[in-house]
């Protein structure tokens, strides 16, 4: 089962980073839509936030995003070629921080700072033990009224003579995470169990915060069993738009200005609080 030294020696020995980790989003028709398709709808309402802390950016595929929608920003990764890639890639964003670490720890992150933290097809890999390890640091991490978004794998919830092609962990389900979560003084606001790739809901989407911060909330239990048609309508419908011609480029090559479409969301969330209630 995949531990810290099996991601280690992947993703940072073995692993043709190439592409940037956009091979993974062909399936969507490029990491473009994917992130408008399929991952902003479901993290919308924590965006846009002053501070992001993302765990195991890889290459940046979704920070080129993240950056877009924060004043700050912090990446920590156990890979050094990826935090590398990361300083060399997002050079010119003077908000944005990144740190290597052992695959446990967040020491590099100031405490109590982070409005949204964020982590996708990466921690899919990461069993329990290296959960409980992140848990009480993430939501020590977060603002009073801050919010985790989580890609965990929900492998244990399978039968026991399951394929296992992606390498889930294999301790790990919503339910285990959940219990976690609350156990570490978390509340968990949504889950999501979903197919990645293949009849199984062998991955889930966790979004929590602090205990008592959002209220008496019901979580929200979602089982998703069309996400290979979801990522099948992206790409055929959706993903044609991303090759438009822009004229600024694209907002995924847009930096032009650190944190300018932060700054718009920003002014637009305000006047929707003002005039629409
Ligand atoms: C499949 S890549 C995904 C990267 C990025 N999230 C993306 O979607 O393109 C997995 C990344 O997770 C990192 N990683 C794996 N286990 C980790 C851990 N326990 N703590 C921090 N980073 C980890 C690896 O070093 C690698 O960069």
């Amino acid at each position: 089962m995949p531990d810290i030294s099996w991601n280690l020696a992947l993703w940072d020995q073995n692993y043709d980073w190439t592409l940037e980790g956009e091979e993974w989003s062909s399936w969507w028709g490029g990491s473009e839509a994917q992130w408008f398709g399929s991952i902003y709808p479901r993290i919308h309402r924590h965006l846009p936030a002053t501070k992001v802390l993302e765990i195991a950016p890889g290459h940046g595929r979704w920070t080129r995003y993240l950056l877009q929608y924060c004043e700050s920003y912090v990446g920590i990764d156990l890979s050094g070629q990826a935090i590398d890639a990361c300083k060399r890639r997002f050079a010119r964003a003077p908000q944005a921080s990144f740190f290597q670490n052992d695959g446990i720890s967040l020491g590099d992150a100031p405490d109590g700072a982070f409005d949204f933290i964020f982590t996708f097809d990466s921690l899919v890999h990461a069993e329990m033990d290296v959960l409980r390890q992140y848990m009480p640091q993430l939501l020590s991490k977060l603002s009073d009224r801050g919010v985790a978004f989580i890609h965990h794998s929900n492998f244990n919830e399978m039968p026991p003579e399951t394929d296992n092609p992606h390498s889930r962990a294999s301790s790990v389900s919503a339910d285990t995470f959940k219990e976690l979560v609350e156990a570490c003084g978390g509340q968990v606001l949504a889950q999501e169990t979903l197919n990645w790739g293949g009849p199984n809901l062998i991955d889930c989407f966790t979004t929590f915060g602090k205990a008592g911060a959002h209220g008496d909330w019901e979580p929200v239990r979602i089982i998703n069993d069309r996400w290979v048609d979801e990522m099948t309508i992206i790409r055929e419908t959706q993903s044609p738009y991303s090759t438009l011609p822009s004229h600024h480029g694209g907002l995924a090559h847009a930096p032009r200005e650190p944190g300018t479409l932060y700054k718009g969301a920003r002014a637009l969330k305000g006047l929707i609080r003002k005039y629409a209630g």
